[in-house]
């Protein structure tokens, strides 16, 4: 598959302007969302160029497809034709008004996955278009089954509705959140990891443990991190008879830790510890020697200007082979490899 402008999203050639093709969902998310939300008639409100609407076209007996921009309708309708779904009304109008409501008035689910406007001041349910807020408030008599994707970095406080929040990560990137309603909620925060789709849910899980720093490291997915299901992650684990303990982090970078290698989806990478010293250039370079690294990469807050300022004063003088990890925290470094899955 050659990654040229569409297959970084698309298998097929789709048809689309260049902003069209920037806000459209990618086909492995499109094809999980449709699953989860497959049922008899679904409306997409402001579905772009189409990129849902495929999919939901797969799972679904109808998909009202609504768009108020006529040119990434003419857009959805190719793209349709293309992967060969024919049970799609389109419907050119505004998702706010009472004529695309009636059109739609027997929809099982109302979806919709909202642009952020160019100039947004804050990043609320009311400034996305279409607005989240004002959907609810409009459709809600016609369904209780209602999901949006909003932006995975708007604070939960800024979202205090009764809704599941399910975080999704892509390739190990945090990729968007998806809000569940009425009988479609089924825990209050999930995270979901793509390619696998791999599912966790919100528990009462015991809070997981903080460990000494132990022989292997692990970088958890950012949608467990981002949905705070560590606690979930490390039960989870427990039931299959391994221990897994926090070590240290925060939202950008956290590390758990175990005395024997473990596995799991909800892992990012996995790190063999060669050792941990003080933030401190000379003696991170006595262990780097040590250990025969030729190559390191930096894994703690450091402005981006600085980078490789910093990388190239610990890799001069190096002879070896091996590419470490340098995880930062406060006054400690952790020196890690990397373990090939
Ligand atoms: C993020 S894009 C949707 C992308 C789509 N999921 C895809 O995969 O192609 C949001 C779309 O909502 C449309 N939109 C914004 N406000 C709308 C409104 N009030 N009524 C109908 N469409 C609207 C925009 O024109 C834009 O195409």
């Amino acid at each position: 598959m050659t990654r040229d402008k569409y297959t970084i999203k698309f298998t097929q050639p789709v048809t689309s302007n260049k902003e069209g093709l920037q806000l459209a969902t990618p086909e492995i998310v499109a094809k999980y969302i449709a699953k989860r939300l497959k049922t008899e008639i679904i409306a997409d409100l402001g579905c772009g160029i189409g990129g849902q609407v495929i999919f939901f076209a797969k799972e679904c007996k109808k998909v009202y497809a609504v768009e108020r921009n006529p040119e990434k309708l003419e857009y959805a309708k190719r793209n349709c034709t293309l992967y060969g779904v024919d049970n799609v009304d389109f419907i050119l109008g505004d998702a706010l008004s009472e004529d695309t409501k009636e059109m739609v008035s027997d929809a099982d689910i109302i979806f919709s996955d909202p642009a952020r406007p160019l100039s947004e001041k804050e990043r609320t349910l009311e400034n996305l278009e279409p607005p989240v807020t004002g959907i609810i408030k409009l459709y809600s008599d016609i369904t209780a089954e209602l999901a949006f994707h909003a932006p995975p970095q708007m604070p939960p406080e800024r979202i205090n509705l009764d809704c599941e929040h399910e975080y999704l990560s892509l390739n190990g990137q945090l990729n968007r959140l998806t809000l569940y309603f009425g009988s479609l909620k089924e825990c209050e925060r999930s995270a979901v990891v793509i390619p696998g789709e791999t599912r966790l849910c919100s528990t009462e899980a015991p809070v997981i443990k903080e460990g000494p720093l132990f022989d292997y490291v692990y970088e958890p997915e950012p949608s467990v991190v981002k949905a705070n299901l560590l606690s979930e992650l490390a039960r989870k684990l427990a039931g299959t008879g391994k221990e897994i303990l926090y070590y240290k982090g925060n939202e950008k970078r956290t590390l758990l830790t175990s005395p024997g290698l473990i596995n799991s989806p909800f892992f990012k990478d996995r790190y063999l510890v060669l050792g941990r010293t003080e933030m401190d250039i000379s003696k991170i370079k006595e262990k780097l020697r040590l250990e025969k690294a030729g190559k390191v990469v930096l894994r703690f807050d450091i402005k981006p200007e600085k980078y490789w300022e910093t990388r190239i004063k610990l890799e001069n003088g190096l002879s070896g082979t091996r590419t470490l990890h340098i995880f930062g925290f406060g006054d400690e470094v952790v020196i890690c490899e990397k373990i090939k899955s």
